[in-house]
């Protein structure tokens, strides 16, 4: 295996598959299928999900809300992610741990590092809810704190596109896909991977991501195998 350790980022928005909104159990059991998969061989996962599907707080701000006030909201959105992402992998018999940024004791366990930690160790799936528990601050920067402060191999950020394009492969047919990056390149180029500050926090921590296409079955494994997945953003 190329990765022992793992932090695995999905979007909220992925929740939704084909809906508008909410949560596709359809999806989440793809999910839970495909962790599942990577945990029997022995790599220790932890997953940080983001909260999109359900709420955002800069849309709510957009929209004349109070921009603390939607963040909070969004938090909540990532721990209500993270219940239904634990349920999933319950149905699949994978041992998880939920834990939360804010404290919501009677749901979640609150984050407390050394656990998180030890419920690796132990082959258990630790899932980050409430982003870093701040306001202003994305689910990828948690994604990136969390993965440094459990020293975590690589953060794979699970998307819906194989990778990182020169343009948007979306809307360009032309597109052409990097093998690896490094954080200079894409600051140069100005591409998107993760907002800065996740980004740079990333790059002084010398964390590599790995941005691959989460939809298609069985990525996650070949890529924690050593298969040539997606791009990698490294120092
Ligand atoms: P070990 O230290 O390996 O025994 O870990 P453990 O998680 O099995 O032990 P613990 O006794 O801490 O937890 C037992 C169960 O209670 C697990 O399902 C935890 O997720 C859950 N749990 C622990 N602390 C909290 C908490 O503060 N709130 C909530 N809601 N559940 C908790």
């Amino acid at each position: 295996m190329q990765y022992k350790r793992i932090l695995l980022k999905l979007s909220g928005e992925a929740l939704m598959g084909e809906r508008q909104y909410g949560i596709d159990p359809k999806r989440l059991a793809e999910y839970a299928k495909e962790i599942k998969e990577v945990v029997a061989k022995g790599i220790e996962v932890a997953i940080v999900i983001g909260g999109g599907n359900i709420f955002r707080g800069v849309a709510g701000a957009a929209n004349g809300m109070d921009r603390v006030q939607g963040d909070h909201m969004g938090m909540l959105a990532t721990v209500i992610n993270g219940l239904a992402l634990q349920s999933a992998l319950e149905d699949e018999d994978v041992h998880t741990r939920l834990q939360t940024a804010l404290e919501i004791k009677e749901v979640a366990e609150p984050y407390i590092k050394r656990k998180a930690i030890r419920h690796l160790e132990k082959g258990r799936v630790v899932i980050f809810g409430a982003g870093t528990g701040n306001p202003y601050f994305t689910t990828d920067t948690a994604a990136v704190l969390r993965a440094i402060e459990i020293d975590a191999d690589c953060i794979l950020k699970g998307t819906r596109v194989d990778g990182i394009y020169n343009t948007d492969p979306e809307k360009n047919k032309d597109a052409i896909k990097f093998e690896s990056i490094t954080f200079k390149d894409v600051i140069e180029k100005g591409l998107k991977v993760m907002d800065m500050t996740a980004f740079t926090l990333s790059e002084e921590n010398k964390l590599p991501i790995i941005v691959f296409d989460m939809n298609t079955n069985g990525n996650l494994l070949k890529l924690v195998s050593g298969g040539k997945i997606g791009t990698i953003v490294e120092n």
